[in-house]
């Protein structure tokens, strides 16, 4: 099959969270099945793509905001992967970090939507799967459907739009429906981009691609509920024929102890004296005293509410004073970056704390790391978990989404199970799993059990990339009778 995947954000180019791991993973794995894959994705101002990609030597013209626009495409394959990246300066090379927070993000996406349907024109027969991601392309099938409904070039073309975060739905001004190309008339409550008073680019997506995925089975439930359907629960439920769920897989080149190139020393389920290294280097890093037989809790997020940040503030200093370490990177609120700064300030030999986006340092702190913790108030997969299985770090995390799908709860008389996993979304049930995990590390033997239980799961993309295959073959069947 010939596929394109549009994504605003793709490693090794431009990361703010997992969508760009599997932005980059999932175009290879379907690759290595035979599929002709490529991606595109705006040409934003990072060195990465500053330094590699060049122009394609070709354009396109992208009709918008009343006029035709013109946008050159940029172009690398140094990846594996051809990808091709969309030019607009205006709207993506702002000198800022992050991709997203502008004042116009709307039009910013919009403006990339209609670029790359119009570059996948160019680029020659129309794909056979589109595969759209979050809001930031959801105005890519409602183009292939709205926009070009009749046009014989996009008759056969299925597309797909993969949900990664139902919590940003890309809202943005009812009287920017006819500049973003679109009739007024698409504006309405029914069956519109219509949403609560505003327009929303995730719902106009969500209505116009022939079908839905999401990135975990139990978040494909979860999102048909209201406490997790964020207003959106109804639409997706009366599309429930067309969702469905599929894991995340783990890039194992870029995930695993056993190479991983960030790391003090190697290690394996065979061999782990490795990890003794690595957890001293993770110690020294942040400038801890070397107690070895003291746990390390490692956290490595964005501080956002959706992670269950309150409820490790609340549970923390109980967690220290239980004989622990506590190790956090990430930034988002600033109440929570405060929060941690003060906490190492209390307890200098015992936390240590990272503020900002560090790649390197993640890896540092999923293998130097004996326990994670992650109890998100909702997850749609959540990758880091994943990660730490690989690295004999046991995850603590709370049952919702992709964390619910991929941990199961250790039980100490049959020793089976890869991690801790508490329900309610309460400090109480977090703390008495904290202690259960304390527990357990007392016994270094029931806890080899478990480590190596995590460590022996295998999460790899293929068994995704298949569901995926099927899933395209079973949208073309649609498209195509
Ligand atoms: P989300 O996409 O919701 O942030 P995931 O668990 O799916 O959550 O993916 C997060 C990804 O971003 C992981 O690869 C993780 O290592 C990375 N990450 C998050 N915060 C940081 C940070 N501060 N520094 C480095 N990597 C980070
Ligand atoms: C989103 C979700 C996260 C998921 C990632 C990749 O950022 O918050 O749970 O793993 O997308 O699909």
């Amino acid at each position: 099959m010939r596929i394109v995947f549009v994504a605003s954000e793709a490693n090794p180019w431009v990361k703010t969270g997992g969508l760009a791991d599997v932005a980059a993973a999932l175009p290879k794995a379907l690759q290595k099945r035979g599929h002709d894959v490529a991606l595109i994705m705006p040409r934003y101002d990072a060195k990465q793509i500053l330094e590699r990609a060049w122009p394609a030597g070709f354009g396109v013209q992208v009709p918008f905001d009343y006029r035709d626009q013109w946008s050159d495409v940029y172009f690398d394959e140094s990846t594996g992967i051809p990808t091709f990246f969309i030019d607009a300066p205006q709207y993506f090379m702002r000198g800022k970090k992050s991709p997203y927070g502008e004042y116009d993000d709307g039009e910013r996406f919009a403006y990339f939507c209609r670029a790359a349907v119009e570059t996948m024109r160019v680029l020659g027969p129309a794909p056979d799967i589109v595969q759209c991601n979050d809001w930031m392309t959801g105005l890519v099938p409602a183009h292939i459907e709205v926009t070009y409904g009749d046009d014989p070039y996009w008759q056969g073309a299925g597309t797909l739009l993969t949900i990664h975060n139902l919590a940003f739905q890309g809202l943005f001004d009812p009287r920017d429906v006819p500049r973003f190309g679109f009739s007024p008339a698409t504006y309405r409550t029914d069956g519109g981009f219509e949403f609560n008073g505003t327009a929303s680019m995730l719902k106009a997506g969500l209505l116009a691609s022939d079908m839905i995925s999401t990135v975990s089975r139990k978040y494909a439930e979860e999102i048909q509920t209201p406490e997790f359907g964020f207003k959106m629960d109804g639409l997706l439920r009366a599309r429930a024929k067309d969702l469905v769920g599929i894991l995340n897989g783990v890039d194992y080149d870029d995930w695993d102890p056993r190479h991983d190139k960030h790391i003090a020393a190697p290690f394996s389920v065979d061999d782990m004296e490795g990890k003794r290294t690595c957890k001293m280097d993770l110690l020294s890093r942040f400038g801890l005293p070397w107690e070895l037989d003291r746990p390390i809790y490692g956290m490595v997020s964005r501080l956002s509410d959706q992670k269950g940040i309150d409820l490790v503030a609340a549970t923390a200093t109980r967690l220290i004073e239980g004989g622990a370490y506590f190790i956090q990177l990430g930034s988002g609120s600033r109440q929570y970056e405060d929060m941690f700064q003060a906490m190492r300030d209390t307890y200098p030999t015992r936390v240590g704390t990272y503020r900002g986006y560090n790649d390197p340092l993640a890896h540092v702190i999923e293998a130097g790391a004996d326990a994670f913790l992650m109890p998100s108030r909702f997850e749609p997969c959540g990758l880091n978990q994943i990660y730490s299985l690989r690295y004999g770090t046991v995850p603590i995390v709370r049952a919702t989404g992709g964390l619910d799908d991929t941990i199961t709860h250790f039980d100490r008389a049959s020793r089976l199970g890869n991690g801790f996993k508490f329900y309610e979304y309460r400090e109480d049930r977090l703390m008495e799993t904290l202690y259960e995990s304390l527990l357990t590390w007392q016994n270094q033997e029931l806890w080899g059990d478990l480590r190596r239980n995590g460590m022996r799961d295998d999460f790899s993309w293929e068994r995704s990339a298949l569901q995926y295959e099927h899933l395209f073959a079973e949208i073309l069947e649609r498209v195509r009778g």
